[in-house]
């Protein structure tokens, strides 16, 4: 664990030195949990932002996208429930003056008993060698199995006081669990507190007549107030979904570990409008093509996990989370959720507006439930980058860092090198570079060795470069450079824009992935 922190301290210092993610305001010291994305991390951001709208809008005639205004009316805010109801326990340590979400710290205890059962099933695997059944061991052992019973206790008794809100219960948790803060070290606790994520502003010019307004914490409620719009200006027939991409805020309480939980971000999220009582065929169908959409990536099966919901909120009946593993453990990136008809049930009460839909098939009217798919454009950066991040030693005992990036997330898919500044080669360097620019980010480079500016583009995850040398303006070929074997090959400039095309397209991506119609 230790050394994956090293490497995620290593990977947020490489977002900056590389122009991925800066600290926002950073001349005046930061702001806390805000971050902004640089020249290769606004490219890399879009290209994964692409990769959801595409796979929504393109792949799926029954998915239309819209884009939601940031403010939007209060009371939007006390139908979904988040007025009341959007609130995280907190709770804070006397002496460090250190503030911490009480189910967040329950829930590092639990990781806990995970890690120690690891631990075991690895010196145990060592020991025995080819020999080890991991299961049998898993199932037998002494340890393991006292470490599972205390996660399963710990679990129940956690499951049931976030079940029944109980603030009480999860400071007696902490406190039973000898639970301490990581700053102090003790284990001098306040109350639990609930304390509501929505930061509130003004709209309007005189102090009499302002509007309290919310900036948005989820983009859902965007795209539930204009359903009716949707649907009718559309002729969308049931089922049918709406996307959205777009900014949320939330005042979290705790903000750390880089951009995975900030106080702007961006999420992408999708309601997908279903005729009651076929909603849980349907939750299950988004569950298996979102996971599918994760993987099609290619950074590696083993690193996503589903986390059903052991609380589910009032709304929902049924509820999962994809995790991804971070170098700080599986975190959610993604939410998928079974909101029956609530949001638009609630809309029509608080609006006095029918969001009812008729359906010609079954020749009556009724509300629709929905499933939910919402996943964090941040979490899904922070995901790809921590996969794509690799240190590798190099024969004759160089190293380098290379970003092993999707190559149609790249945001730089070509580097052109010319091999000297002079002779013409930079000239026809540019001239290739003014073909193929139309279709693919590029990048020129002549200053510093060959070996050099190969480096800066590994950093950047470059899956191609080019280098042109003497003989090019002789034969117009160019050598190029694949970034994870690093091998070279000689080929003509006339088949370059194939040949890149065919590996960094978002179309061969997609066409990897299954159709929800
Ligand atoms: N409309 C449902 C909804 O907002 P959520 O689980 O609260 O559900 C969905 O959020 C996704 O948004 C999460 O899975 C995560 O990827 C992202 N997200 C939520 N809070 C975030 C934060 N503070 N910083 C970055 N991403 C966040």
């Amino acid at each position: 664990m230790a050394q994956q922190e090293e490497v995620f301290k290593k990977l947020v210092s490489h977002c900056k030195e590389y122009g991925f993610v800066f600290p926002s305001s950073e001349i005046y010291d930061g702001l806390g949990a805000v971050y902004d994305y640089g020249q290769n991390g606004v490219e890399l951001k879009n290209n994964i932002k692409r990769y959801w709208w595409d796979s929504m809008t393109l792949l799926n005639d029954n998915v239309v996208g819209i884009d939601s205004a940031i403010f939007m009316h209060p009371t939007i805010w006390k139908a979904s429930g988040h007025v009341d109801a959007f609130n995280d326990p907190l709770i804070d340590n006397k002496d460090s003056k250190k503030r911490y979400r009480a189910d967040v710290l329950i829930e590092e205890q639990l990781a806990k008993y995970d890690d120690k059962i690891d631990k075991e099933v690895e010196k145990a695997a060592k020991k025995f060698g080819d020999a080890f059944d991991e299961q049998k061991f898993r199932e037998t052992n002494p340890r393991v199995l006292e470490n599972a019973a205390k996660k399963a206790e710990l679990h129940t008794r956690f499951a049931k006081a976030l079940n029944d809100n109980n603030l009480d219960e999860l400071r007696q948790i902490i406190v039973d669990y000898e639970i301490v803060c990581p700053v102090s070290g003790t284990r001098n606790w306040t109350e639990v507190r609930q304390f509501n994520l929505m930061f509130a502003t003004e709209m309007g010019s005189t102090a009499d007549g302002a509007l309290k307004i919310y900036l948005r914490p989820e983009t859902a409620q965007g795209i539930f107030v204009n359903f009716l719009n949707v649907q009718k200006s559309g002729r969308m027939k049931i089922p049918f979904g709406i996307a959205q991409i777009g900014k949320a805020f939330r005042n979290e309480i705790v903000a750390r570990q880089f951009i995975f939980r900030m106080r702007e971000f961006e999420q992408m999220e999708m309601q997908f409008f279903v005729r009651p009582g076929e909603e849980l065929e349907w939750f299950e169908k988004w569950k298996q093509t979102r996971i599918q959409w994760h993987k099609a990536l290619g950074l590696g099966d083993k690193k996503y996990r589903f986390h059903d919901h052991d609380k589910l909120a009032h709304y929902a009946n049924a509820a999962t989370d994809i995790e991804f593993e971070m170098p700080f453990g599986f975190k959610e990136v993604e939410g998928i959720h079974s909101r029956t008809d609530f949001d638009l049930g609630s809309h029509e009460k608080y609006s006095g507006k029918k969001m009812q839909y008729f359906d010609p098939e079954l020749n009556k009217s009724y509300t629709p439930y929905v499933i939910e798919t919402s996943i964090g454009v941040d979490r899904m950066f922070l995901s790809v980058l921590a996969a794509s991040y690799h240190e590798e030693e190099l024969e004759g005992g160089d190293t380098r860092v290379v970003l092993q990036l999707p190559p149609a997330l790249a945001p730089v898919k070509l580097g052109i090198l010319p091999l000297v500044k002079k002779d013409g080669l930079p000239e026809k360097a540019l001239e290739v570079m003014n073909e193929l620019k139309f279709e693919f980010q590029c990048q020129y480079d002549e200053k510093d060795s060959i070996g050099k500016r190969y480096r800066r583009q590994d950093a950047i995850g470059t899956p191609f470069c080019i280098t042109i040398d003497h003989d090019t303006l002789e034969d117009d070929r160019v050598t190029i450079r694949h970034r994870d074997t690093m091998q070279q090959e000689r080929v003509p400039i006339v088949d370059l824009e194939a040949m890149i095309r065919k590996k960094v397209n978002m179309k061969s991506l997609l066409k990897e992935l299954k159709i929800n119609n």
